[in-house]
């Protein structure tokens, strides 16, 4: 029986070394090495064999087969160095011509901004801890002085989760979770998602993003909060920008303000953004409330600190002029593109 199979070979080795061209490579292994080819055709001759002989012949047509997938790989690699060759040597062929450019994806501007604010932070020594968007009831509401009953809530509304926690509606619950966590004195940013059930206009979205700022040190006063939130929109901004002071309540600052920016959308004159105020509400901060630092393990005789909550959204809004916050978490691609 081997003589088949040698006989195969040889015929088969005699093909190869003619001259081939990719097709006829192609065709040559179909015909050899197809599932219906010549080698497999030989195992249907096992059958006739006597049982002792059966393994060994196996082992040759799978040896035969091995030897010519080997070949036919060599023989395809060599074929293409030729080809690429050809194809160079072609006299039209120009190398100086640009290729054919590959799409590039960038970052989305929420994402950009946020690095370039945790960048900022970083430099000065803040950390930068994460926390959950699902949060309790306690850390979200309790924990920063607004109780059950207290009229804030209704600040805020929010998305209440089926097992009674809700998707949290600022940032502010990482403040206690921060004290908890860290040992004072310390400073931390924690940037991300917020959820609010409200209706959609183009200064609101149920999904935005906030920064939170917090510092936990002895004696810290308004002077050193207003200093920090100037240096932090300089850094940002890169320019002077005109901004505006006001008393602002939160219940879990004491005092509280809102810090507002003068418009960079419509420059001032009032547009769809600032609700034709000519200034945006940009970052509520105030000194830490007692009963926060107590909720956060603090001795408020010993501790006090300031927070701010950065609405991330509206600073790329105002950096690109973007007159519709919908647009950010729309994931229009035409919208997207704009910033690759
Ligand atoms: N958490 C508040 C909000 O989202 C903003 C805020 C943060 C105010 C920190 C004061 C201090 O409306």
């Amino acid at each position: 029986m081997s003589h088949e199979i040698d006989a195969l070979k040889s015929q088969a080795l005699a093909e190869l070394s003619g001259s081939l061209n990719m097709d006829a490579l192609r065709d040559l292994e179909i015909r050899y090495l197809g599932k219906k080819g010549l080698v497999a055709g030989l195992m249907a001759h096992m059958r006739d064999l006597p049982n002792e002989q059966k393994p060994a012949f196996g082992q040759q047509v799978n040896d035969l087969k091995n030897l010519l997938q080997d070949k036919v790989a060599a023989l395809r690699e060599d074929l293409k160095s030729v080809t690429l060759l050809e194809e160079v040597n072609d006299p039209w062929f120009d190398p100086s011509l640009p290729g054919t450019p590959e799409p590039r994806g960038a970052l989305h501007p929420l994402t950009a901004m946020a690095e370039e604010v945790e960048g900022i932070f970083r430099r000065m020594g803040f950390i930068v801890p994460d926390y959950p968007e699902a949060e309790s009831e306690f850390f979200n509401f309790e924990a920063l002085n607004i109780p059950g009953d207290h009229p804030a809530r209704d600040m805020q509304d929010t998305f209440w989760l089926k097992d009674g926690n809700l998707l949290r509606t600022h940032t502010s619950p990482g403040q206690v979770r921060a004290m908890r966590e860290f040992a004072p004195p310390f400073k931390a940013i924690f940037p991300g998602k917020v959820y609010r059930y409200e209706a959609l206009d183009a200064s609101h979205e149920h999904t935005f993003h906030q920064v939170e700022g917090l510092l936990i040190d002895r004696e810290v006063s308004v002077g050193n909060l207003i200093h920090s939130m100037r240096v932090l929109l300089s850094e940002i901004f890169r320019r002077d920008v005109k901004i505006r002071l006001r008393p602002g309540y939160f219940p879990f600052v004491e005092p509280g303000f809102e810090l507002d920016f003068e418009c960079s959308v419509c420059g001032g004159t009032g547009c769809s953004v600032c609700k034709y105020s000519g200034w945006v509400e940009l970052l509520p901060c105030g000194l830490v409330h007692p009963n926060v630092l107590r909720a956060g393990g603090l001795d408020p005789a010993e501790w006090s600190g300031w927070a701010f909550g950065l609405g991330l959204s509206r600073l790329v809004m105002m950096k690109y002029r973007i007159d519709d916050i919908r647009h950010l978490m729309g994931g229009d691609l035409r919208f997207l593109r704009q910033f690759a």
